[in-house]
């Protein structure tokens, strides 16, 4: 039998727990996608957009994204999924390791092995049946991490829910050493009470509307960030044309 390279990875499975365990390998909205959004795919294929290559500006995803977010268009980098995030901003940011507060997704594991660089983990604390996120730990991991050093945290966290309030988001940001960016994962911040975060220039939001929509085939997320270098190097770290689909340059 051929054997493909990193054949590890093909074991991992999404969807379908035994009976009796939760399903945490593809969540997403429980309410299923948009009537809307079902006949704007069909619509599309029916116009046959999928024959030519898309216009490489997006100019089209760059508006709605900015509409539906309330974000300007300049602090926007759409991805296929905010999971590309996970290779692109530690590509673009030079990094050298990784700090994740765990439990999280599990392809930060994956992709700082694939990058090579170092992964260190700052765990929530849990009380009870809930959890909090201990500030001091996190700066611990990080100032012995090699530098340029990404930090993620998703809010809320996939699988507990805690959603960090702002402020201990704050107190994080500013205590990180030197040469270090925050990159916060509101991936499902839609379905919580939020409030969401709005572009800012000390970290780097995650959005995901893969999960919004519940639509993970369509693989849409967006990278959001006031600090504008950052935003740009992560455009360019991508260095493909036409990295959407045709579908997704269309007014929706
Ligand atoms: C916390 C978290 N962030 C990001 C993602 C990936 O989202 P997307 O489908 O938009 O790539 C997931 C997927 O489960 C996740 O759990």
């Amino acid at each position: 039998m051929r054997r493909l390279p990193g054949a590890g990875l093909l074991s991992r499975t999404h969807g379908g727990a035994p009976p009796g365990l939760l399903d945490f390998s593809s969540p997403s909205n429980p309410l299923g996608p948009p009537a809307d959004l079902i006949s704007y795919v069909l619509g599309c294929a029916a116009e046959g957009v999928y024959s030519s290559y898309p216009t490489w500006l997006y100019r089209d995803l760059y508006e709605s994204l900015s509409s539906f977010l309330g974000f300007d268009q300049e602090q926007l980098v759409p991805l296929n999924g905010a999971a590309e995030a996970l290779s692109l901003a530690p590509l673009a940011l030079h990094a050298r390791s990784l700090v994740v507060v765990e439990p999280n997704f599990g392809d930060h594991e994956v992709m700082a092995r694939a990058l090579g660089i170092d992964l260190r983990r700052a765990l929530l604390t849990r009380e009870g049946s809930s959890f909090t996120l201990d500030v001091d730990d996190v700066i611990k991991e990080a100032s012995q991490a090699p530098k340029p050093l990404v930090v993620i945290i998703s809010r809320p966290n996939n699988p507990t829910g805690y959603l960090a309030p702002i402020s201990v988001i704050d107190d994080l940001s500013s205590r990180l050493p030197r040469d270090s960016m925050l990159i916060v994962d509101e991936a499902f911040i839609d379905l919580s009470p939020g409030p969401a975060l709005r572009p800012r220039e000390d970290l780097v939001i995650l959005r995901s509307l893969t999960k919004a929509f519940s639509t993970p085939g369509l693989r849409l997320g967006v990278l959001a960030t006031a600090n504008l270098s950052c935003n740009r190097c992560t455009s360019y770290s991508n260095g493909q044309m036409h990295s959407f689909n045709a579908f997704l340059q269309q007014k929706w």
